[in-house]
């Protein structure tokens, strides 16, 4: 069950935290890899990872919110089975606190950067007989989250590309799904707690562990378990569906 052999996989953002470990569980289960990320050097570990247990993998330096780069890519890479729009950025703030030029940033990458490689990727997809994108969503475009302003805005249009997606390609055997996690200790975690919460870092990685309820965050590696089960045949009668995991965070933080 699970495999992905003979299967060819694009991931975004593959280079560090979730889909640094989809990548590698996907070149594991027999996938050919192909990691999109912002420099070549990014995508460096992963690659020496996956090669070091045998795997086949190739990195391509794509900044997925730039049009041309996304296109010029995927016709590189050819036929694909499975896209995972995984490459994504964070943003703290409310409304008023966000200025237009980091609302642009955010909407540049976490969402144009997700239409740029739908776009491409259906003749890909097509080209192959079929096969499934998924994206990462978050549990932000499910409940209000405070100071998300910019980054709920973008994964709630994940959501909704997700379900445009999956209804215009059913016949092209195309499924389409997107993944909703809670807190995931990841680099964007760190990053993020360390830009915006200077000298208070333990506090608010303490806080944010246990605003799941299962108390504490995931790990990249329960993500890509989903991911996997999501991009492999055994998922076949699933379309159209959001799959929050998220250690109880949604229904039951009350
Ligand atoms: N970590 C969490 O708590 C969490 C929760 C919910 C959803 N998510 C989503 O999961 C996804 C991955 O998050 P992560 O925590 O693994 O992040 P991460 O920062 O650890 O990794 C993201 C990767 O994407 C790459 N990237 C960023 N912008 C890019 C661009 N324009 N083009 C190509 N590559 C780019 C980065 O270089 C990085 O390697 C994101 O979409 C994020 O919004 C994360």
């Amino acid at each position: 069950m699970f495999s992905l052999k003979n299967k060819k996989a694009i991931i975004t953002g593959g280079g560090s935290g979730i889909g640094r470990a989809i990548s590698v569980l996907f070149a594991k289960q027999g996938a050919e890899v192909h990691v999109l990320e912002l420099t070549l050097e990014s995508a460096q570990n992963t690659v020496e990872e996956i090669e070091s247990n045998g795997g086949i993998v190739f990195a391509h330096a794509c900044d997925v919110a730039n049009h041309q780069e996304v296109k010029t890519t995927f016709e590189k890479i050819g036929a694909i089975h499975i896209l995972v729009n995984n490459a994504g950025i964070a943003h703290v703030g409310k409304v008023d606190t966000t200025s237009e030029t980091d609302f642009d940033r955010i909407m540049n990458v976490n969402v144009k950067g997700v239409y740029n490689c739908l776009h491409a990727s259906i003749p890909a997809l097509k080209n192959a007989g079929g096969g499934v994108i998924l994206n990462l969503a978050s549990i932000a475009c499910w409940v209000g989250i405070p100071d998300r302003f910019a980054y709920s805005t973008a994964k709630g249009a994940v959501m909704a590309m997700t379900l445009s997606v999956a209804k215009d390609y059913l016949k092209e055997n195309i499924r389409c799904n997107s993944i909703s996690p809670a807190r995931v200790h990841t680099p964007f975690v760190d990053g993020f707690i360390s830009k915006n919460y200077p000298g208070q870092e333990a506090e608010i990685f303490e806080k944010l562990s246990q605003s799941q309820p299962i108390g504490r965050m995931g790990k990249p590696e329960e993500i890509a378990t989903l991911a996997l089960f999501l991009c492999s045949d055994e998922s076949s009668f699933i379309t159209g569906s959001d799959y929050p995991i998220d250690g109880g965070f949604i229904k039951l933080n009350n």
